[in-house]
Order: C-alpha cells, then sequence, then structure tokens
C-alpha cells in the first residue's frame, strides 16, 4: 500500500523563493521526463515553470516541508495569468470575476522522493477549497502530462492540448484542463496539522 503523507501545509512566504526554485528544478528534471526532453524540461525552467511571486503576496500558494527541505508546493490565484513564473512572458495581475471567471490552479510541483504520497491532492483540495470560498464555482489550468494524471484523477476534464511555445524552434505539449466546483464535493474539512503563517 502507498503511504500517504500527514506532512502539514503552510503558506509560502517569499524567504522560500530559492527552496522553491530549486524544489521545482528537481520535480520537474525527475518527474517531467517520462513525457518531456531534458531540452523541453530545461527550455521550460526558464520561464513556464517557476515561482510566481505573485501567488505569494496574495497568500495563495501553499508549500510543504519535510526536515528543513521544501518537498511539494502549489498554489492558486484570483489573477488572470493561467501558468508561469516570475520570468514568463505572458502575466496578467487582473482580478478575475469570481460570477464570470474561473480560478486558476497554480504551479504544483512535488519532490520525486515524495511523490504518490498525497501531496499533490492535499494541496489541490486545499487550493478548491479557499477558491470556493472567495466565490469562484470554476477552476482552469494548465496542465504538463504529468500533472494531467492528478487532476484527472481529482475531476478534471481536459481539452485539447496545446503546442505551447518555449522558444523559437521547441514547443512543449501542455493540456488546458477544467472543473466546475458543483462537482468538487464539499470540502474535506479541515486541512490535518495545518501551519498558517501568513
Ligand atoms: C503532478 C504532481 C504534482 C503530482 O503530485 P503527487 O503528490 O505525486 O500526487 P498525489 O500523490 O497527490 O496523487 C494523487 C492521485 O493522482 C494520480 N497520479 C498522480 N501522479 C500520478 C502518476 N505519475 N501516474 C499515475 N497517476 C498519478 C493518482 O491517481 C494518485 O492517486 P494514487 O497515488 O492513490 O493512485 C507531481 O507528479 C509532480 O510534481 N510532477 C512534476 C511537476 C509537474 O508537472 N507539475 C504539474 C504542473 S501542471
Amino acid at each position: 500500500m502507498v503511504e500517504r503523507s500527514s506532512l502539514p501545509l503552510r503558506r509560502a512566504l517569499s524567504e522560500d523563493v530559492p527552496r522553491l526554485e530549486a524544489l521545482i528544478a528537481r520535480s520537474a528534471r525527475v518527474l517531467c521526463a517520462v513525457d518531456y526532453t531534458t531540452e523541453q524540461i530545461e527550455a521550460a525552467l526558464t520561464g513556464a515553470f517557476g515561482v510566481d511571486s505573485q501567488l505569494i503576496e496574495d497568500g495563495t500558494y501553499f508549500v510543504v516541508e519535510s526536515g528543513g527541505r521544501l518537498v511539494a508546493c502549489g498554489g492558486w490565484s484570483f489573477r488572470k495569468t493561467l501558468f508561469g513564473g516570475d520570468a514568463a512572458a505572458v502575466r496578467d495581475a487582473g482580478v478575475l470575476d469570481p460570477a464570470t471567471e474561473a480560478a486558476k490552479i497554480r504551479a504544483f510541483f512535488v519532490d520525486p522522493d515524495h511523490s504518490r504520497q498525497g501531496l499533490g491532492r492535499k494541496i489541490l483540495e486545499r487550493c478548491e477549497r479557499e477558491a470556493r470560498e472567495r466565490g469562484y464555482r470554476r477552476f482552469e489550468l494548465m496542465a504538463t502530462r504529468s500533472g494531467e494524471r492528478l487532476y484527472r484523477r481529482c475531476g478534471y476534464v481536459a481539452a485539447e492540448p496545446i503546442d505551447y511555445e518555449l522558444r523559437v524552434g521547441l514547443t512543449i505539449d501542455f493540456v488546458p484542463m477544467a472543473k466546475r466546483a458543483s462537482s468538487a464535493g464539499p470540502s474535506r474539512g479541515q486541512p490535518e496539522g495545518e501551519t498558517v503563517k501568513a
């Protein structure tokens, strides 16, 4: 039986950024390698995969820590940017209208040594709950092939994959996905052992 992690979530802080960048690189280089080439992953790490400091400032990005190491991260956003770190080319900090627009699920990365222990799902449930509390009734995201497996399992429906241009002559396939909050089911209650510092 796969061991479920009971590690607590906390909100990310600006001082976490260097360790978040290291976690994202570690996660992408190992867990995305079954779906993408090294060239695609390294190019994605210069923009498409990365820390979005806006989410940390907004208090909507979460981390899980184990033994002084960050082992999982992910968040949600009430802003229009769909994906990408601070270095990404297309960003829009405009606020989404919960009546008509979907909250964004953003930047989930789990340490390879901690994958398949329920951390991705745990952060996702927390994000969906907070977005629902803020009035959002739909969630959407741009998934990697790796992320697609998690999000499908959690009720997200995939649209046609897109070819995202990482740089001239190099693309990567990402999968737009969405879910209605009504199909999200009730919140599973308070997250266990949560430590909120922000
Ligand atoms: C996607 C990712 C965040 C999932 O995190 P995780 O903590 O391993 O996921 P969980 O343990 O919560 O998985 C929940 C369920 O999703 C599905 N799932 C997750 N990863 C899977 C995989 N590699 N293969 C098949 N199913 C998978 C399973 O149904 C799993 O439940 P189970 O383990 O009981 O079968 C992680 O694989 C990752 O960091 N990938 C690299 C970075 C990336 O691409 N991030 C997504 C950006 S959109």
